[in-house]
Formats: C-alpha cells, structure tokens, sequence
C-alpha cells in the first residue's frame, strides 16, 4: 500500500474577505490531492481559518462586532467559498475549535516543561496606533508605514522559544533532505536566513494588551502569540496525539503556503516539531504571488480580484485551469483579464473544445453515434503511434504533478491535444468515409480518436473535474470519482464498441473578446463590503440625525488620521472625525455636513467626541455627506 498523501493550505487570517491569493493557494492544493487520488493513495485535505490575534480585534472593531462573532462571519465566508470553487477539503480547522486550543496548551506546556521557553524582558520600537512592535526593517524613514509616526522604544516582559538551539540541526535537516523546501529558490532563501544567526521567537502578548488568543499553560496573564497558534493547526487536526488520523498520516504532511509565510513554515514549524518530539513534515511547496496587473492586490489600491466573481464570468474550471497553467509553481505571476480570456479562447475553446466536438461530431455522424469495433490487424496499421504517445504523455505529466509543476503538467497534455489534431490530420477520416472499402480504417480512426478523448479527460480531471465528467458522459462512461484512476489512463481500449454516445455539445464558448475586455474586473473593483442585516425602522428611527456646520478644525498633534472640529447643530459639538487623509483643515469650515446627534460620547486621542459625521468612505479616502442647498444648524435629518 503506497503512503498516505496529506496536504495543507495555509489557515487564512479571518481579518479580511477571500480573494485570488486564497482561492490559487486551495485550488493548488485541489489539483494535487485529486491527483493523488487517482494515484490509489489514500488523501486527506485541510484548509481553514486563523483567528487570533490583535488584526482580528481591530477588524472586529471596526465592523462593532465581537472578535469572535466577526471571526465566525469572516471564516464563514471561506467555508462556503470552498465548494463553490470544488474544493474538495476534509476537514476545515478554525483556531477557535477547542480541541485545537487544548493541542497548542500541550504543546507549549512539553516545550516549557524541557526548557525551551523562558521569560525574559523584551525592549522594542513600539507603534501605539497599531498595538505591536515594529522591526528596524518594517519601518519607513523610521516611520510607522501605516500611522507615519515614530514608534517609541518600549520594555514588555514576554515568554521567549528558544530557536537558536536548533540552528545547526535544521541546517543539517535540509541539505540532508533536499527537497524538504522546494522549489530550489527558497530552499537557498532559508539556507541563506540561517547563515545569520537566529534570533529566538517572542511567543506571547500580555493580557494587558491582547486578550483574543490562547492563554499559556503556564501564565494565565499572557496569551501566545500567532505562529505557536496557528502553526500547530496541521497536527491539531488531525487528533494529535492519540488520533487514527495523526497515527496514520503524521508526518507523511505536505504544506503549500506562498512565500510570504516562508519563514514560519520554513524555520519556526520545523524547530517547534523537533523541540516537542514530534517527526518533521515531509514537504513545504512554496509559490509565488500573483499580482495584479503588475501590482499588488491590495483594498486599499481597490484591486482585490474576488474568485466567485472570476468563476461566474468564465466558468469554474476555465478559472481553474487558467490559475494553474499561467502561474510557474515559485514565481510571481501578473492576473489580467486579457491573459484569461486569450488563455480560453486559445486552450480551451479552440484547442481542447474543438477536437472534443469534432471527434464525438464524427462518431455521429459515420456511426450513428454508437463506439464502432476496431479490428485489431488494421489497428496496427492505423495506430500511428497514439497509444504509444499517451503512454509518454503520461509519463511527462506524472513527472510534473508530483513536484507541483503543474503548467508542465497541463502542456503534456496539450502536446497530446496537438498530436490527436495531427492524427486526423494524417488519417483524414471524412476522405475515409467516402469509399465503403475504407470502413474498417475508418472505425479503427474513429474508436482511436474517442479513445484519445478519454485519455484527455482523465488527466484533466484534477485540474477541470466538471469538464472531466462532462466529457467521460459524452464518451458514455461511468463518472462516478473512482473512474478518475492512473491505472484506467495506462490502459488504451477501455471504452467498449457499441456504446451509444450522447449528442456533442460545445465544452468552452468562445468569448468575445471586444464584449469582455476588462469587465469583470470593473465589476468586481473595489469590493464593497456586504450589505448589513436588516433592520427595523424602530432602530432606524433611533438615530438622530442633525444638519451641522463646521466652525472650525484643527489637527491633532501625533494623530495622522482624524481632525478635532466644532460643529453647530443648534448647540456646539466637539467632534473628533477620521477624514485628515481627504480634507484640510482650512477647506472645512463653513460647510454643513449630517451628523449622528444622539451617539454616546467616546474619548478619541484624549478628546472627548460627541458626535460622528456621516461620509462616504472607499478605503481610505472618505467623502463626507452635504446637503444641497443651506439649512439652519440643527434641522433634524430624516
Ligand atoms: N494566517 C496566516 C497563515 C497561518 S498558516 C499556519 C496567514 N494568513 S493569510 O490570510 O495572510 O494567508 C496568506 C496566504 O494566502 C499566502 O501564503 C498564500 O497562500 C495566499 N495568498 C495571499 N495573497 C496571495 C497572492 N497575491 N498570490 C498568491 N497567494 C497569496 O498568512
């Protein structure tokens, strides 16, 4: 019995929607474990959701909802993305889950128990606006990036893992399993990382500070702090440490991440395992990132391409084939509609779709649609070497799938693609058909041609499994999954002569390529966040909505972000509003804005606020709402 195939993605922060990162990531992670079911290897599939830590507060925060609640609405959005996308996961782990809490409490109980873990002072350069510490190398001209203000040095006492004592084994671990990080590239990245010496990893946050995590074992007043959390995932879920699960799969494990996550799956996870006793993984598949048209996806940008978006323009597996025929597992790719659209017009819709209707199109119309007989001494003659081509093909694509080149993979197939167009074109079948006497070649050509058809639709099911199935039914096959095997695609002959076959049908409509030119990403650009449950009017009613004019507004010295105004509406207001990045405070005064009248007063940046103004906010930019024409202050908004 070969070994059990195990593959992770990456557990995605609940801080924001999923994008195409996330859907390539899982999709990724699709493609190999459909591949390696059809290898006869027993599979298990995780994916799932990160929730702890300061990010997610502030994301809560901002929605006014409670970390967890925010964390179920967000990791809700992933769970349901997944099938929708043909996922085909086993199990989706949430941080939340408590089994997987009482795993990481264990685990940091053995590693503090063998002395891995100590207590130490920690002094760094601290930002106030973003509650975390910032490394010399994330500042920006010594600057927050996100607040432009200068972090102040601070001294926290904190619980620190000790992975300079596993330095010199983890070097030795990967030039002595060197495929243990691929591709290549960022096994040299890590290598290179550990010829400096290793800091050890800050593992904890005060109470004081963050709550939302998990509190140690062995200090109720700290939680740990996002890795030792979220890394353990790949064992909690499997039942560690009695599970059938763990006993079975652990450490058969390969993680895919992209290589922004290298390091914690590189170098932490691996010295975290080997300070807790537990076997190494076997695998850590890094990619690259996919950017959009030349830059990064980013909210703020307003670039983020949403999948569901994508799939119900071009189909799912146009999308999933486009993922991973565009992308070289490892480097960066650039996303652009035109590159998708060329990508099905050329590979799908001519390519692949062309030969499907041509071939089924024949078998009906010189055979009435029922699989002819091949006679085996002509087959020797008419072969031309197909059989033997699909044996290479095979060979060519199992080589690829297995180190996750799986745009080689995709071009073995297409290269057989080619050679079945050049067979028709060496056989001429519709010449065959005009003389009687040529009826035995042309059943041989034919039954061929199906043939080849089936082969195609095997190896195109992990990438394209609704096609797959598509075609094995018009191929007038079983499509139920254990069809989908290895074994059936080494063997030519499968399909038996006097099947009937259904009617062709078109696999990939061309797109138009003038009519589709930069729609979707129109749609989809920026992703405007959902629209909020309903309400009653009664809760609409209770807000009281009054026209102010602003009198004055300053800055506030080290708040980047909001400004202090005096608002008129009928009374005077103190208002500290969040719109420094769009307005001045010299263009403000003057104009009448709405203003929520009746909110409880909150302390913003040491000033009391007694009111919030209405605007219109796109990512960081926000307009606020005016009224159309003059107005005495106070004049109830309804
Ligand atoms: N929660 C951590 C991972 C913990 S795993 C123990 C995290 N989450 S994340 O939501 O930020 O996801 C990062 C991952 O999303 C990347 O490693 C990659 O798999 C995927 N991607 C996010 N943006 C991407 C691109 N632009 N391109 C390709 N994949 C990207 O890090």
């Amino acid at each position: 019995m070969s070994e059990p195939f195990y593959i992770t993605t990456p557990i995605y922060y609940v801080n924001a929607r999923p994008h195409l990162g996330h859907a390539y990531t899982t999709i990724t992670a699709d493609v190999t474990c459909r591949y390696n079911r059809m290898q006869g290897r027993e599979t298990f599939f995780l994916t799932g959701t990160d929730e702890h830590g300061d990010k997610i507060v502030q994301a809560a925060r901002d929605e006014k909802l409670t970390p967890k609640q925010y964390a179920d609405k967000i990791s809700n959005l992933f769970k349901m993305l997944w099938p929708e996308l043909n996922i085909s996961n086993d199990s989706f782990i949430r941080t939340t889950d408590q089994p997987h809490i009482l795993v990481v409490k264990q685990i940091l109980q053995r590693i503090y128990d063998a002395g891995d873990i100590y207590f130490s002072e920690y002094e760094g350069l601290y930002c106030f606006g973003c509650e975390r510490f910032y490394t010399e190398r994330e500042l920006v001209d010594g600057k927050c990036p996100d607040h432009q203000t200068e972090p102040e040095i601070i001294k926290e006492s904190n619980y620190f893992f000790k992975m300079s004592r596993y330095q010199e084994w983890l070097i030795d671990h990967i030039k002595t399993h060197p495929d243990f990080i691929r591709p290549e590239r960022y096994k040299n990245e890590v290598l290179a990382f550990l010829k400096e010496p290793l800091e050890d990893l800050c593992i904890s946050r005060p109470k004081t500070r963050l709550q939302w995590g998990i509190t140690l074992p062995f200090d109720n007043k700290y939680v740990t702090y996002v890795w030792f959390d979220a890394l353990l995932n790949y064992i909690s879920a499997l039942g560690y440490p009695d599970g059938a699960r763990f006993k079975k799969l652990w450490p058969a494990a390969q993680h895919i991440v992209a290589k922004d996550i290298l390091k914690p799956h590189g170098i932490y996870w691996p010295i975290m395992l080997k300070a807790a006793g537990i076997d190494i993984y076997q695998h850590l598949n890094v990619h690259g990132y996919w950017n959009i048209d030349e830059s990064k996806m980013s909210k703020t940008v307003g670039n983020v391409v949403e999948p569901l978006s994508l799939k119900n323009v071009y189909g799912l597996d146009a999308f999933r084939f486009f993922l991973m025929r565009d992308m070289v597992f490892g480097l960066d790719s650039n996303f652009s509609e035109d590159a998708l659209v060329r990508r099905i017009n050329a590979d799908l819709a001519n390519d692949l779709g062309n030969l499907f209707s041509r071939v089924v199109t024949m078998a009906h119309k010189y055979f009435d649609g029922v699989v002819p007989q091949p006679d085996p001494s002509i087959e020797q003659q008419l072969d031309l070497g197909l059989a033997s081509q699909s044996a290479v093909a095979l060979l060519e694509f199992e080589k690829a799938m297995d180190r996750f080149a799986f745009h080689k993979g995709l071009i073995a197939i297409w290269e057989f693609i080619s050679r079945m167009n050049k067979y028709i074109d060496v056989t001429t079948p519709w010449v065959l058909a005009k003389n009687k006497s040529n009826q035995k070649q042309l059943e041989v050509v034919i039954y061929n041609l199906l043939e080849g058809l089936r082969f195609i639709s095997g190896l195109i099911y992990p990438v394209m499994p609704d096609t797959a199935e598509k075609m094995q039914k018009h191929l007038g096959q079983e499509t139920d999954k254990a069809f989908f095997s290895i074994d059936l695609l080494k063997t030519w002959n499968v399909i038996k002569p006097g099947t009937r076959l259904p009617k062709s049908i078109t696999l990939f409509p061309r797109i138009d390529v003038k009519k589709k030119k930069e729609t979707t990403l129109k749609e989809i650009k920026p992703a405007l966040p959902e629209i909020k449950p309903e309400i009653s009017i009664d809760k609409l009613a209770a807000i009281d909505l009054r026209v102010g004019t602003i009198l004055h507004a300053e800055t506030i010295p080290r708040a980047k972000k909001v400004l202090k105004l005096e608002v008129d509406i009928g009374e005077n207001r103190t208002i500290v509003a969040g719109i420094a990045a769009s307005y001045s405070p010299d263009e403000l005064p003057g104009k009448q804005v709405i203003v929520v009248a009746n909110l409880k007063p909150a302390k913003l940046m040491g000033i009391l606020s007694n009111g919030m103004l209405l605007a219109a906010v796109d990512g960081k930019n926000c307009t606020v709402a005016a009224l159309d024409g003059k107005v005495p202050p106070g004049t109830p908004v309804k």
